[in-house]
């Protein structure tokens, strides 16, 4: 099977390698589709600190179980899934509690193990969930965006009332702008970004006002708008500070960076409007959630999507992700 490896940082080939074989509890997914996340480019240019090399990479899939490893029950060979990345021990602390996204023996698929951009992959039967026949293979890959929406959501807890700002109109704010409107009815969906393209984007996927904070300051722009709810899915540590002073009073702010550089910011701008601080990272079991909303038509997964690109072109397709992100929003790989 050709797979796509990084074999060291900043090292991509497209590799011949055997066909793996499903072990206990196992299935083997035949890849139909996969897309490109921003870590994947991350672990390609060696930026990503948990990932192992060499490394099939690509944790957002979709495929056909083809085989299945002992004590999985073989009809499900044939059954259309989508896999969740998120593979965790099941006893430790973080997993007693449903937070299996944190397990302290976390192995992400395409970062700790070999993912998805290859013919075949193979995952723990429990992490391959079926798409029902409502969702098309083409969209199927971008369940696994979509949990990372729902999971700071169920933080948030977003109300009708609520009026948000989304910080980034990258794919991850996307998903949290439609989520917040097309699941949470949001009545007021903000989102600031830099890139009038990316806010083009954002007004598509549902928000009501769009904001272009390249040259002007958001507390400016927002002229005395308070958001209730604030996520940040721009991600640069500066971005903490300034959230808290747009914030409401007793407002919520949601963040899903991972910058390693400090966010420089005061308790009296937390704690005198009594601000709720949540992180969120990857998913706990969110894809059941995400795959109902698909089906029922409260996401729009579709919107997301700018470029299909075959396997082969991996190098190409990664590149565009990285460099274009005027036009560029989900990329992906066709694969079989
Ligand atoms: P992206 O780079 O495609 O989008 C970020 C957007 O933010 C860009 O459009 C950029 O123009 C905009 N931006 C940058 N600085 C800004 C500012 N000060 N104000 C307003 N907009 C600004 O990235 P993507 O794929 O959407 O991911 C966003 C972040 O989410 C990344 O930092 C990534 O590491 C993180 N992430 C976190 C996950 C988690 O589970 N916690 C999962 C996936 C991504």
């Amino acid at each position: 099977m050709k797979s796509v490896v990084i074999e060291t940082p900043g090292n991509l080939i497209i590799q011949e390698r055997p066909l793996p074989q499903p072990t206990a509890n196992e299935v083997r997914v035949k890849v139909s589709y996969a897309s490109i996340c921003g870590s994947d480019v991350h672990i390609w240019h060696g930026h990503n600190p948990f990932a192992k090399y060499p490394r099939v990479i690509g944790h957002e899939f979709f495929g056909i179980i083809d085989a299945v490893g002992e004590g999985v029950d073989v009809s499900r060979i044939g059954e259309r899934v989508a896999v969740d990345p998120v593979v965790s021990c099941g006893h430790c602390y973080p997993c007693s509690v449903g937070r299996p996204n944190v397990c302290s023996e976390l192995q992400v698929i395409g970062v700790h193990r070999d993912g998805g951009f290859s013919e075949y992959a193979c995952a723990p039967a429990t992490n391959a969930y079926r798409i029902p026949d409502s969702i098309p293979d083409k969209l199927a890959s971008l369940v696994e965006p979509f949990t990372i929406a729902a999971n700071i959501t169920a933080f948030l807890q977003p109300t009708a009332k609520d009026i948000a700002l989304v910080y980034g109109a990258g794919p991850m704010g996307l998903t949290a702008v439609q989520v917040l409107k097309g699941v949470y009815n949001v009545q007021q969906v903000i989102v600031a970004d830099r890139l009038p393209e990316r806010l083009a984007m954002a007004k598509e996927n549902g928000a009501d006002m769009i904001l272009d904070n390249s040259q002007t300051l958001l507390s400016d722009l927002l002229n005395g708008i308070q958001p209730t709810l604030i996520i940040d899915a721009a991600c640069h540590p500066s971005i903490l500070a300034e959230a808290a002073s747009l914030a409401s009073p007793a407002a919520r702010i949601g963040l899903l960076g991972f910058s390693g550089e400090p966010s420089l910011i005061t308790q009296q701008s937390l704690t005198s409007k009594e601000l709720s601080l949540f992180t969120s990272r990857l998913n706990s079991h969110r894809f059941p959630i995400v795959i109902e909303w698909m089906v029922k038509g409260f996401i729009k997964p579709g919107k997301l999507v700018t470029h299909y690109v075959p396997l082969e072109n991996i190098e190409k397709a990664m590149s565009l992700f990285e460099k274009d992100q005027r036009n560029c929003c989900k990329v992906i790989l066709s694969v079989n």
